[in-house]
């Protein structure tokens, strides 16, 4: 099958195989290649019935010179395991993951989009408990699968800005609870106002702190990053966000590039003040954001038209270095070889 590369968007397309092990008995099989997309599973399994689920998302990326390279695997690795000591699931050895993405990718060689094209292949770990309970326990047995799509560049032109939306009558996570581990269950309770938010014209909507409705999280599925008209990179600190990946990268590459670098409680009020506001993550790496509305509020920054300067520099280099054409001074790529 020829795959038009320029075509594909961020959607699942069927590949030769995902790679599945399996726990059981306090320990991990050996792990197999299994083509079929379909899972035979318990029906009393806690994945389904108590969301005993978490996942991750990273690229695997092809260089000029033909060479397949993963992109810091050993974050998502460590942060599955964090995910997984929250909810109580049995943990993959960092040694495991890695040998589970090396394996599902060469199977899947022909589905790494070629240099150029944009296009990357999305890699999608879950481990779910898949071993039967009925009282609200965690299970016994526990599986681990990589999943692996090709995904279409996001910007076929230049990084456009987007509207988000503050919507005050739902909240991502609360002080004590899971928002910092990436749980199905929070993208559960995220689906409604991601809909609410769409169906009002805004791609993404804007978390608040649930206790005071004060303080800046995060975006649905991203991080909040703004750049002050000093330019100073600043970030949200939060114990109730996701540490991204993207956001981890963007402060070294900033603080590389020389600015200062802030991770802080960032007040609502202080939005207007920005010179240029983003969400980072995986998916996008930077999506500009231009206005926020909140209610009869609306807090415009940055250019009208357009993406900032320091975004778009940012945005650039990040990228070079995940296509192999910057020198990759922080060592984030590994080869698959
Ligand atoms: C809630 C949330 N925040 C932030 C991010 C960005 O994280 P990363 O940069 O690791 O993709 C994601 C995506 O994984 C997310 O779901």
């Amino acid at each position: 099958m020829a795959i038009d590369w320029s075509k594909l968007g961020f959607a699942y397309m069927d590949t030769n195989c995902h790679i599945r092990y399996t726990w059981k008995n306090g320990r991990w099989d050996s792990g197999e290649l299994v083509s079929s997309p379909y899972f035979n599973i318990h029906i009393a399994a806690t994945a389904l019935h108590y969301g005993q689920t978490a996942f991750e998302g990273l690229k695997v990326f092809r260089a000029k010179d033909g060479r397949i390279q993963v992109f810091r695997a050993d974050m998502n690795a460590d942060r599955i395991n964090q995910s997984a000591r929250h909810i109580m699931m049995a943990e993959i050895p960092p040694a495991l993951f890695q040998e589970a993405l090396d394996r599902v990718v060469k199977a899947n060689q022909e589905f790494v989009p070629p240099y150029g094209s944009g296009a990357t292949l999305y890699v999608r770990p879950l481990l779910f408990g898949s071993g039967p309970q009925i009282g609200v326990n965690p299970a016994k047995e526990y599986t681990f699968i990589i999943m692996v799509t090709p995904v279409g560049a996001y910007y076929k032109g230049g990084l456009s800005p987007v509207r988000a939306i503050v919507l005050d009558d739902f909240d991502r996570a609360a002080p004590h609870g899971t928002g910092h581990i990436k749980i199905g269950g929070n993208y559960a309770a995220s689906l409604l106002p991601h809909h609410l938010a769409h169906e009002a014209g805004f791609p993404v909507e804007l978390y608040l702190d649930a206790a005071e409705h004060k303080y800046i999280e995060e975006f649905g599925t991203s991080n909040f990053l703004g750049i002050s008209k000093d330019g100073k990179y600043i970030t949200t600190k939060s114990p109730s966000i996701l540490p991204s990946v993207t956001n981890d990268g963007l402060c070294q590459l900033a603080a590389h590039l020389g600015m200062p670098v802030e991770r802080r409680q960032v007040a609502f009020s202080e939005l207007a003040d920005f010179a240029e506001i983003a969400a980072c993550g995986t998916a996008v790496v930077i999506t500009p954001v231009n206005e926020i509305v909140r209610g009869q509020q609306v807090i415009k920054v940055g250019p009208a038209e357009g993406c900032g300067p320091v975004l778009q520099k940012l945005y650039d280099h990040y990228t070079a270095i995940q296509w192999g054409e910057q020198p990759d001074v922080f060592g984030w790529l590994r080869e698959i070889k």
